[in-house]
């Protein structure tokens, strides 16, 4: 019997070592250790058996079925590694590999995060509101009377409720300073609308990035310092800046940046933003509107600015075309895939 168990068992490993595939081995798994294989008769034989021999006998077949069963395993773990072999060999690594197609950064976020990035470093803080404003927000605590020209309806976006969208993103400055108690350093990088008839370089929609610093003291001096370091570092070294006179409603005295850059705008001066020291009056207007004197202008002072995003972009990108930021043609964005 011991003979016989043994030669059993050598035939068995020697079967299962000279499968050579899956189902091979599969048929041969049955043949020893399926319900009616070998084995398993073998087993139910051992009533079959004198009393005497069958722990001995029981052990040995123990045996013979767990190193058939590991020699089955064996072989298919072999036969899977050889499966992942073969498939590997149909591969040609040579080939150039199918280019994933990465997703981007519109170019005008680009610009915004890299100017938002700038003045973070200057300690400016990220501040918003809502596109759809009050009157009050946009206009009147901005010091912009009824009758301003902006406030007109051939000019600007009114809703049925009487709210608006807003013209600027200086009703962030409002919003800012309605909630937090001076000093303040935020900037509010968002969506303007306008009624401009669409052109070429016209979007009643287009992107602003608004700027307000409130502290004790701040001058004309801390104004120009700022913008002139935000703009060299957004726009590089060789960029020049000059500040010329200007009006707003809300600042006093008010200014408008130029840039000069070579290669951008044919090298000519462009108008980069609006800016100017905060108005007295915008602090009284927010001091009622918080019902206390937080902001009162013989203790505080400020600089505000504004500067529209996509003019910047068309200069810096080349573009002729002001529509091509917001049609989302593949073919225009990948180009500013990096
Ligand atoms: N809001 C102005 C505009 O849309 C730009 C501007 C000018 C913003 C002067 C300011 C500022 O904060 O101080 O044309």
């Amino acid at each position: 019997m011991d003979t016989d168990l043994q030669s059993l068992k050598e035939t068995a490993l020697a079967e299962i070592r000279q499968v050579s595939s899956e189902i091979e081995l599969d048929n041969v798994r049955v043949k020893y250790l399926g319900r009616s294989g070998a084995i398993s008769k073998l087993s139910e034989n051992m009533r079959n058996v004198a009393k005497e021999e069958r722990p001995k006998l029981g052990k040995l077949l123990n045996e013979i079925r767990v190193s058939v069963t590991d020699a089955v395993e064996q072989r298919s773990r072999e036969l899977q590694g050889q499966r992942d072999i073969d498939a590997l060999a149909t591969v040609d690594e040579t080939l150039p590999g199918t280019p994933v197609r990465v997703g981007a950064l519109h170019p005008l976020t680009q610009l915004q995060d890299r100017a938002i990035q700038v003045l973070r470093r200057l300690g400016f803080a990220l501040a918003d509101g809502p596109d759809v404003e009050t009157e009050w927000h946009c206009f009147d605590a901005l010091n912009t009377p009824a009758n301003h020209p902006a406030r007109n309806e051939s000019d600007t976006f009114y809703l049925p409720s009487g709210k608006l969208l807003r013209t600027h993103t200086s009703t962030v400055q409002i919003r800012t300073m309605v909630v937090t108690e001076p000093p303040v350093r935020v900037i509010g990088p968002g969506a303007a609308y306008r009624r401009d008839e669409i052109d070429a370089t016209h979007l009643s929609q287009f992107n602003q990035l608004e700027g307000l610093y409130v502290d004790r003291g701040v001058s004309v001096a801390d104004l120009k310092g700022t913008l002139e370091y935000f703009v060299r570092e957004l726009l590089g070294r060789e960029v020049e800046s000059r500040m010329r006179p200007h009006f707003f409603p809300f600042t006093e005295p008010s200014f408008e940046m130029d840039i000069r850059l070579a290669g951008v705008n044919d090298g000519k001066w462009m108008e980069l933003l609006g800016c100017g020291i905060v108005h007295p009056a915008v602090f009284e207007q927010v001091n009622q509107k918080r019902g206390d004197a937080a902001y009162d202008p013989e203790v505080w002072t400020g600089f505000a600015f504004g500067m529209g995003l996509d003019r910047l972009a068309m200069a810096l990108f080349g573009l002729t075309d002001i529509r091509l930021l917001i049609e989302n043609d593949q073919r225009f964005l990948a180009q500013f895939a990096r």
